[in-house]
């Protein structure tokens, strides 16, 4: 029973890790499958989870941040930044304390969930909220790194999306091939460009024998891949994915072409709903964001794409303790109040109907 080491040291051989490579690492990756019985009865398809709110930041960020932060201290940086939409500032905090850096992060004022606010405080990072969207921030951040001495790490640096291609390594690693359809979230569209790559991979390296259909999705409010047009005023209660024009546009058009899959938009009604039965169903709780991946595979089984049989994975890619408000509603948008009794066993049995 050895401790699983985080992506740097598992992935050596796909990451190019040699002995003289520093590794900055919180144990990252290694996150579990889970089979949904609920979401496999709902679609006739066998429907397992990626747990990406296991990781050590409660994102699938880490998995790149720790290639990315790792390959900074190489190159001698005493500082890195990023735009981010609270998940990757969370995991970019995270690593650059662990590495004993400073960390630049760059959020939407007001637009992040406050969990993920506090991991960056905690952690020691320097935060600017700018009056302006994610878009914003990552341009200032894009300008920020070019000017001063600061290492960008958002997904636009390619070891972020090196790091998080692991994800899909590892799915295929535990299903012995790849599945037939892998569904994920779009916002910047780092993940989904990892991904393909990721199972490109496993099948030139003989990994698996085949390659996924993969099925993004994007939230109505901020869903300028599937209009076709950059969204000015991105709005969605999936404040992670509120992006309105995403740095890696073109790579998740050429994921959703080569795959045959597609890529299309989901209310927030159905986000939220698909996060209360994901959770009550399956017993796995994912933020908003996270939670699309449900929602759409709701959608998409509704249109008659999920051929009956069809091994179907799904990214979950935020735990939902980052934004737990949403937990405490109800279907119909009001608070849930938990039942009050005195500290007497009498009482408490008759409040829940058993004496
Ligand atoms: N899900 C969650 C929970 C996220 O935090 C993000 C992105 C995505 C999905 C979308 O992934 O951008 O690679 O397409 N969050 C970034 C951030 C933008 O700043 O934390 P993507």
């Amino acid at each position: 029973r050895n401790q699983w080491r985080g992506v740097l040291h598992e992935w050596a051989d796909v990451l190019d890790v040699t002995d003289a490579s520093t590794v900055v690492t919180l144990g990252e990756g290694g996150t579990p499958l889970i089979e949904s019985k609920a979401l496999s009865q709902m679609t006739d398809a066998r429907v397992l989870v990626k747990f990406e709110g296991l990781n050590p930041t409660g994102s699938f960020k880490d998995r790149g941040m720790t290639v990315a932060v790792s390959r900074a201290i190489d190159k001698g940086a005493k500082a890195i930044a990023c735009a981010s939409t609270g998940n990757t500032s969370a995991a970019a905090a995270a690593y650059a304390a662990a590495a004993g850096i400073q960390a630049i992060v760059l959020v939407p004022e007001g637009k992040i969930a406050m969990g993920k606010l506090a991991q960056s405080v905690v952690h020691g990072a320097r935060i600017v909220q700018v009056r302006g969207n994610f878009d914003d921030c990552l341009e200032i951040s894009k300008e920020l790194a070019e000017q001063y001495p600061v290492h960008l790490v958002n997904s636009v640096n390619d070891d972020r999306i090196e790091g998080q291609k692991t994800a899909a390594l590892e799915i295929v690693d535990v299903l012995g091939d790849a599945p037939d359809l892998h569904l994920i979230p779009v916002g910047n569209a780092g993940n989904i460009t990892s991904y393909w790559r990721g199972y490109s991979l496993a099948e030139t390296s003989g990994m698996a024998t085949k390659r996924p259909r993969m099925l993004g999705f994007q939230a109505a409010g901020a869903a300028p891949i599937v209009r076709g047009e950059v969204v000015r005023e991105p709005d969605t209660v999936a404040t992670a994915i509120r992006i309105g024009n995403p740095a890696s546009w073109q790579q998740a058009l050429d994921a959703r072409d080569e795959s045959g899959g597609s890529i299309t938009a989901i209310g927030d009604a159905d986000i939220l709903k698909a996060q209360r039965l994901l959770a009550s169903s399956t017993g796995v709780f994912v933020e908003p964001a996270s939670a699309i991946s449900v929602a759409g595979l709701l959608e998409r089984h509704a249109a008659g794409d999920i051929p009956a049989g069809a091994t179907v994975t799904l990214t979950v890619t935020g735990h939902g303790l980052k934004d737990a408000q949403w937990g405490l509603k109800r279907e119909d948008g009001s608070d849930a109040q938990p039942e009050s009794a005195d500290a007497d066993t009498a009482q408490v049995a008759q409040l829940l109907g058993l004496a």
